[in-house]
């Protein structure tokens, strides 16, 4: 029986996938290490640092800098990329999600936020949505990144519940296998190709209902 619903934040809630990757464009370029949007699929659900890692896999390699040089980096693409978010309002929800929401607290079902974003309650602040969620995981005290459980496992322990009734929502690879991982089922939104593994795909968040959850 479903009992709860997990939700990825940016590329599910909002379109903030597309604010993370302008920012690290920026970066790329002034690194000279090609970047676009295909390449920018494995970032998606991954922290801040192995994007930055991944991005210079691409280019002179993850350790042609060092830690602190890295660190410094990642505060240069946040800063973009907090600048880049201050614009979002509750019309940047994307369609259908509010509509889930309300369908999911009317039934009694527990709401969780499984994103990896340290962003992410200042996005859920300028979305107004912070109220129907029962459970933000806190990115900063979540050791592993998707594809690893931890996030989702963090949301199922909190609700006190059994991942098996349980429902993760990603538009992401790595997000779908942290989905499994944590024993759940997972619903895919965005392009078909990298959601081969998840157990529904949908061309979009439009897409979403409870009745589609629930024959899950
Ligand atoms: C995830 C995004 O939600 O959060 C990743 O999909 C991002 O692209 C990660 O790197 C960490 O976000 P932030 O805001 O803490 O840099
Ligand atoms: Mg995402």
């Amino acid at each position: 029986m479903l009992q709860a619903v997990i939700f990825d934040l940016d590329g599910v809630i909002t379109d903030s996938a597309k604010y993370h990757f302008e920012a690290w464009k920026e970066i790329a370029s002034k690194l000279q290490i090609p970047f676009d949007e295909t390449y920018n699929e494995k970032l998606k659900g991954v922290s801040r640092l192995e994007s930055l890692n991944l991005i210079l896999d691409n280019g002179p390699g993850r350790d042609s800098f060092s830690e602190s040089e890295k660190e410094a980096l990642c505060t240069e693409k946040n800063e973009i990329y907090k600048e880049l978010i201050k614009k979002i309002t509750p019309s940047d929800l994307l369609p259908g999600i509010e509509r889930l929401l309300k369908e999911c607290k009317e039934a009694g079902l527990k709401i969780g936020l499984a994103s990896v974003s340290k962003n992410a309650p200042f996005i859920m602040e300028r979305l107004q949505i912070s109220e129907y969620f029962d459970h933000v995981a806190d990115a900063a005290k979540i050791k592993r990144s998707k594809p690893f459980p931890d996030i989702f496992s963090d949301c199922v322990e909190s609700f006190n519940l059994l991942p098996a009734n349980c429902i993760g929502i990603e538009d992401a690879k790595a997000g779908i296998e942290a989905i499994h991982a944590a024993g759940m089922k997972a619903v895919g939104v965005g392009s078909p190709d990298q959601m081969e593994e998840a157990d529904l795909v949908l061309s979009g968040t439009f897409e979403l209902n409870l009745q589609k959850l629930r024959s899950l």
